[in-house]
């Protein structure tokens, strides 16, 4: 009989080993994560003997030309990625079911198709019956862009080698699967050896690869998160499925930065881009209403217009409630309390609800300001004046310290018609005087009560 293989247990999700299979990852929690490796096979990998390495070169005889990027025509989604298409890159496009992932990518691919390039959808989820619905509906229909109705990884890997598509998209991941490992489609096993040989694929025939990922309600997209250490590129679709904005946000990108944002609305014939989030963001502000401001968020390189509302009333049970949307919870816990001690706001016995209007995610400490006078405007029952915006982080002591790009988030409010900004005291010395508006340094949360309200 053969000498049965030596085999350890090794975790998809967070690599802990053990000898014995299990259900359940001890360490990460993670259920079905554990498959069977070689033993032999790890030890090789670790260098045993007998290998070729590749010899290290000095940093500056490397020849290197960049590669020309390919612009989508969608400027939010190409702002996004870092200024277009990497050539060989793998994007992943996490985001809730029904939230717009098909419908953006397929309208990607519409505008590459449109331009002239070779584009392939490939659809485990539909029917190419459907996806000629849909482009019907999004008008996306061209002879350069190619669909199919594919959940087998080689079948997708070899419809990618032999169409070469300037661009593909594979629609979603967890429906992919390759039929001679054991697990079912959408297990973390599957999805990793699909990331993984899609990957492979896309480095050498250079094709950009985009998949698209669900996710789960805790937020990490379904299946493994060393997903997310495979690809080049992380973004988020989300939003509130009851509003129609959308948020494109990269939260990985080797290939340029995070935190950019791009934003679209979802109409009848599918998403359209945004070019000036912030008067979209105000578009529905009350004026000369108690318990709302404005102030200027940096989302990547852009500043965007947001409205912070706070609401404080009283509590009708014992313990008071603290509903928070959009803005981190913890802060707006430590603001009302440095309120309570420095402004002798008695908020500790009110329910408090906060809001950032439009659906948008604000976590940047320069929003602190906003928190606070949205807060105290709602308590003292008077509104903000017209035409003020704050900005300013808040210390525990009341302070107000200095925020970055002060000029930047300034003039994307003079463009959106305000007249006045309050600005950290330390922050006036970044800032020049600008035209069309009157910029007051404050110091503490005392004395911006005083100039406010
Ligand atoms: P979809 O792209 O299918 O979402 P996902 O792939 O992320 O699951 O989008 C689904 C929603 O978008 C659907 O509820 C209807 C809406 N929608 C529009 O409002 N207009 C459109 O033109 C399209 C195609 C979809
Ligand atoms: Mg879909």
């Amino acid at each position: 009989m053969k000498k049965k293989e030596k085999s350890i247990f090794k975790c998809q999700s967070c690599g802990y080993q053990c000898p014995q299979w299990m259900g359940k990852c001890p360490d990460c929690g993670g259920w079905d994560t554990l498959v069977a490796e070689r033993q032999n096979a790890l030890l090789g990998s670790k260098g045993a003997g007998g290998q070729t390495f590749a010899r290290p070169v000095p940093m500056d005889s490397i020849q290197f030309e960049e590669e020309p990027r390919s612009q989508t025509q969608i400027k939010e989604f190409d702002r996004v990625l870092g200024g277009g298409i990497v050539p060989g890159t793998l994007v992943l496009i996490g985001g809730d079911p029904g939230i717009g992932k098909s419908t953006l990518m397929l309208q990607v691919l519409a505008k590459l198709s449109a331009a002239g390039k070779k584009t392939l959808y490939v659809s485990g989820e539909e029917s190419i019956r459907q996806l000629k619905m849909r482009g019907k509906r999004l008008a996306a229909e061209s002879n350069a862009m190619l669909v199919a109705a594919e959940t087998d990884l080689d079948a997708i890997l070899a419809m990618a080698e032999q169409e070469k598509p300037d661009a593909m998209v594979v629609d979603s991941i967890q429906t992919v699967y390759n039929p001679d490992i054991a697990s079912t489609p959408g297990s973390v096993t599957q999805i990793r050896e699909a990331s993984m040989r899609l990957m492979s694929m896309a480095k050498k025939t250079g094709i950009p690869v985009f998949l698209v990922g669900h996710v789960t309600k805790v937020g990490a997209i379904a299946g493994p998160r060393i997903m997310e250490h495979m690809v080049d590129t992380v973004l988020y679709f989300e939003g509130d499925r009851s509003h129609v904005f959308r948020i494109l946000r990269a939260v990985k990108n080797r290939f340029g930065s995070t935190n950019e944002i791009g934003v679209f609305e979802m109409k009848e014939k599918g998403l359209a881009e945004v070019p000036n989030p912030s008067a979209v963001f105000l578009s529905e502000r009350p004026v000369n209403t108690p318990g709302s401001v404005v102030t200027a968020s940096m989302e990547g390189t852009r500043p965007i217009l947001v409205e912070i509302q706070g609401l404080a009333s009283s509590s009708g049970f014992g313990t008071p409630r603290r509903t928070v949307l959009g803005l981190d919870h913890n802060r707006v816990a430590l603001i009302a309390a440095v309120m309570e001690k420095r402004l002798g706001m008695n908020l500790s016995g009110l329910d408090i609800f906060m809001n950032v209007a439009g659906g948008v995610k604000v976590t940047e400490p320069a929003a602190d300001l906003g928190i606070a006078i949205a807060l105290a405007s709602s308590f003292l029952d008077r509104p903000v004046p017209e035409g003020t915006t704050v900005l300013g982080e808040v210390g525990l002591t009341g302070e107000i310290r200095a925020v970055s790009h002060g000029e930047q988030r300034i003039k994307e409010a003079v463009k959106m018609g305000f007249t006045r900004c309050l600005v950290p005291e330390n922050s006036l010395k970044q800032v020049p005087e600008i035209k069309g508006i009157q910029i007051q340094g404050v110091s503490s949360l005392k004395q911006i009560m005083a100039l406010v309200f």
